[in-house]
């Protein structure tokens, strides 16, 4: 089998953890000796928007729908405002490809040291509406740079749109050991689109008896997840809500640059989207010390989505063994480059 994976390294330590993640697969494709990769590498990026205008060029997405998987790094760049290189990248993707799904799962791994007590109770996957919500683009301007100016950032939330996701939320959490999911959303203070979360919520659980619900304000959500880490599994919430909670479920993991992410597009009619959940790190692009095991643990997911089930738990295996031998990188307190950790899961992987 050939697997056909676009690879969008995009800014800053996404080339960096992008590249190394590359080489991690390439190994795994070689051990396992009955796959191998496609690889075919798109400089879509801020550069590109600099110096062309354009994120994606004309055709782009089309030339993109081809392919099993994408394989994303991140979008951002000091020369570009965050909401041109947001929207013009990573969201053109993920609405295009009606990616719906955000899954992003955090737990503690092996040896890697979390401030938070109890952190080794965390075994959550959050679950993002990734397609509308607050992040829809909805809104404007009036009466611009003057003192009464106004702007309106409208949420759209729709029945499909929200039916969709949390049967989404309730097959993973039947596919799960403990069976539980959380709804979080903010119904007490905004009472419509927030309160049609909630009643779709409790239709769609109808469906699911064996799978254990209950609810919880996203304020109220946030100090659950500090104070009492084992009584969540799988959470639903919307675009903005989830992405805030899943930046604290990897901070919480010990490192943003730890955590993984897939957009999918579950019903497959486009491809999915696998990136590590963090940015372009301006702070240490270019230094070559970015933590490559949110890429590793990105490929995994990638991995599964192909239906490479038994390379996606090798290399689970190999990320574990890796931060638990404590070769690490500078996020994680330690002193290993990204070379370093990358050549280390590599050889591993050979040896295995
Ligand atoms: P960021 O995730 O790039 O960095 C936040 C902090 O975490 C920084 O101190 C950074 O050094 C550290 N960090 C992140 N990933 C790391 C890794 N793999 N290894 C070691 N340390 C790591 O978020 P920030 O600084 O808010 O945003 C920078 C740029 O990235 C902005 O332009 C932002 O819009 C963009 N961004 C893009 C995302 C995407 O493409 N999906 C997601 C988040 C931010
Ligand atoms: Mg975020």
């Amino acid at each position: 089998r050939t697997h056909n994976v676009a690879v969008i390294p995009g800014d800053g330590i996404g080339t960096e953890v992008i590249g190394a993640g590359k080489k991690v697969l390439e190994a795994l494709a070689k051990k396992n000796g009955d796959f191998t990769f496609n690889f075919e590498e798109f400089d879509w990026s801020s550069q590109r928007y600099l110096d062309q205008g354009q994120y994606i060029p004309e055709g782009g997405l089309e030339k993109l729908a081809t392919f099993d998987a994408i394989y994303f790094g991140a979008v951002g760049s000091q020369q570009v405002p965050d909401h041109i290189s947001l929207w013009e990248l990573r969201l053109a993707i993920c609405q295009g490809f009606d990616q719906y799904a955000n899954v992003r799962p955090a737990r503690v791994l092996p040896g890697v040291n979390s401030r938070l007590q109890h952190a080794d109770k965390i075994d959550w996957v959050i679950i993002r509406e990734n397609s509308e919500g607050e992040y829809s683009g909805n809104g404007g301007r009036v009466h611009r740079g003057l003192p009464d100016e106004v702007a309106t950032e409208v949420s759209i939330f729709s029945r499909k749109g929200i039916e969709r996701i949390h049967r989404f939320a309730f097959e993973m959490a039947q596919s799960r050991p403990r069976k539980q999911l959380t709804l979080v959303t903010k119904s007490n203070a905004q009472r419509h689109g927030m309160v049609l979360w909630d009643e779709i919520f409790f239709e769609v659980a109808k469906e699911y008896p064996d799978v254990s619900i209950d609810r919880e304000l996203v304020d109220a959500v946030t100090t659950r997840m500090v104070l009492k880490p084992e009584t969540l599994d799988v959470v639903v919430a919307t675009n903005l809500h989830a992405d805030i909670l899943s930046d604290l479920a990897a901070a919480l993991s010990g490192s943003l640059g730890i955590a993984p992410t897939a957009n999918l597009n579950p019903e497959r009619q486009f491809p999915s989207m696998f990136e590590p959940i963090h940015g372009s790190a301006f702070d240490i692009a270019g230094q070559g010390i970015a933590n490559p095991v949110g890429s590793f643990w990105t490929a995994v997911m990638m991995l599964e989505h192909l239906g490479e089930q038994l390379a996606a738990e090798r290399l689970m295996a190999a990320i574990e063994r890796l931060t638990a031998s404590g070769l690490q990188t500078k996020d994680l307190g330690g002193t290993a480059t990204t070379h370093d950790v990358t050549l280390a899961i590599c050889s591993d992987i050979e040896s295995q």
